[in-house]
């Protein structure tokens, strides 16, 4: 480093030190999305540099804080979709992900190049835990805080933001944890994260892992916490949520959940819990939740994953209902069987479907929608026929006045 890039950073040094305390006050979750690298980790969601442009460009209209935006070491076609995004995603920081090498630091600086300074970082991670110790990296507990304490200083020559996580935390024995975040804090990391690797803890114990953390990394305070989860136990967004709860300031999750195995904390629902729940959180999403359905069902296009039906906040069944006494109710105030109205996650309208279930109101209401009789006999008739249809028959227009017009 040139006596004037030490300079810059002695000048810089309190300035970074003010941003983190402004985020760890401030009444916003950050929102990091790992669509773009741990997402497309998921088998078969392959995505090219052009559409990862596209995504990135719709996160930061969303209003994500920072993206993961590829592994600019392990792939020449991350560090092409990093190029496309330079410039381009101009309100999101722009992260590289990186082995703890300084060639894998070296990799995302020239992938981030021309992106300005408070724009870009680099996200470090090592193994941690005995399993990765013992039988992946067969380094010992020592060697692995000086690999961490080296790399992490490099990074912090380079980059104003930098990120460290130790891999498979959820399984690292709390002291040597605690150490690992202390020595990267010190060495520079301006974000520590918590990433559960294989999806194994439950919303307790992420809440006692979190606690723990805090009260044992001396540094702690002079650094975000990051929140990593993965969805093995289908608790992905159950444990994100309870990270904050406990004190993190960041959470790591991706478009649709999508990601390595049973996939990430999905962004939309973390999103909306918090957005419904400010009281708890005592923050809130910065998102702006009516992009959130358009870009699900971007995601799902291009990486051609798609999701359940009844995948909450963009599967097609979650605005709709074919239970009589609900559609009664809905037909009456929509607000009597939603959480939340349609459009404020960017859906358009409820949809009634007729079938086996459907009560009187529904029937009469599509009638009168179709320009069709909705005297008693008529809603009569469309119900019995109903009864009668035939299972997985979809019950259209068409099919409906099939079923007024039959005597
Ligand atoms: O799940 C994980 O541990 C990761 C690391 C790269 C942080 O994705
Ligand atoms: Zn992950």
């Amino acid at each position: 480093m040139s006596r004037l890039q030490q300079l810059k950073k002695v000048i810089a040094a309190p300035i970074k030190a003010a941003i983190i305390q402004h985020h760890r006050r401030g009444g916003a979750v950050l929102f990091s999305d790992t669509t773009l690298r741990d997402g497309e980790q998921m088998p078969g969601a392959t995505l090219d540099p052009d559409e990862k442009l596209r995504i990135a460009l719709a996160l930061e209209e969303a209003g994500v804080h920072s993206l993961d935006a590829g592994f600019p070491a392990s792939s020449e076609y991350d560090v092409a979709a990093i190029r496309k995004m330079v410039g381009r995603v101009r309100r999101c920081v722009l992260t590289g992900l990186c082995r703890t090498t300084t060639s894998d630091v070296d990799a995302a600086a020239a992938a981030l190049d021309g992106q300005p300074s408070h724009k870009r970082g680099v996200s470090l991670f090592i193994g941690t835990s005995p399993l990765h110790r013992e039988h992946k990296l067969r380094k010992s507990e020592a060697e692995i805080l000086d690999i961490i304490g080296e790399t992490v200083s490099y990074a912090a020559k380079q980059f104003d933001i930098v990120a460290f996580s130790p891999e498979d935390a959820s399984r690292t024995e709390l002291p040597f944890l605690c150490q690992c975040y202390e020595r990267a804090i010190r060495a520079g990391a301006t974000t520590v994260g918590f990433p559960d690797t294989v999806g194994v803890l439950t919303p307790a114990k992420v809440t006692r892992f979190l606690t723990a953390i805090q009260e044992g990394v001396p540094s702690i305070r002079k650094a975000l916490i990051a929140v990593h989860m993965h969805n093995d136990l289908g608790l992905a967004v159950a444990n994100t949520l309870a990270g904050l709860e406990a004190g993190a300031h960041v959470v790591q999750c991706t478009v649709n959940g999508i990601g390595e195995r049973a996939g990430n904390a999905s962004l939309e629902e973390v999103a909306m819990a918090i957005t419904l729940h400010p009281d708890q959180y005592q923050r809130t999403a910065k998102i702006n939740t009516t992009k959130l359905a358009p870009l699900c069902r971007m995601v799902s296009e291009l990486t051609g994953i798609s999701y359940a039906p009844n995948k909450p906040v963009v599967g097609p069944t979650v605005f709709a209902t074919e239970a009589g006494i609900h559609q009664d109710g809905l037909l009456k105030n929509l607000d009597t069987y939603l959480p939340y109205r349609p459009e404020v996650v960017g859906s358009s309208g409820v949809q009634f479907v007729l079938g086996r279930h459907s009560g009187r109101r529904a029937v009469a209401h599509r009638l009168s929608e179709l320009g069709l009789p909705s005297d008693d006999a008529t809603v009569t008739r469309v119900l019995e026929a109903l009864k009668f249809a035939p299972k997985g028959r979809m019950i259209d227009d068409n099919v409906v006045r099939e079923m007024a017009r039959a005597a």
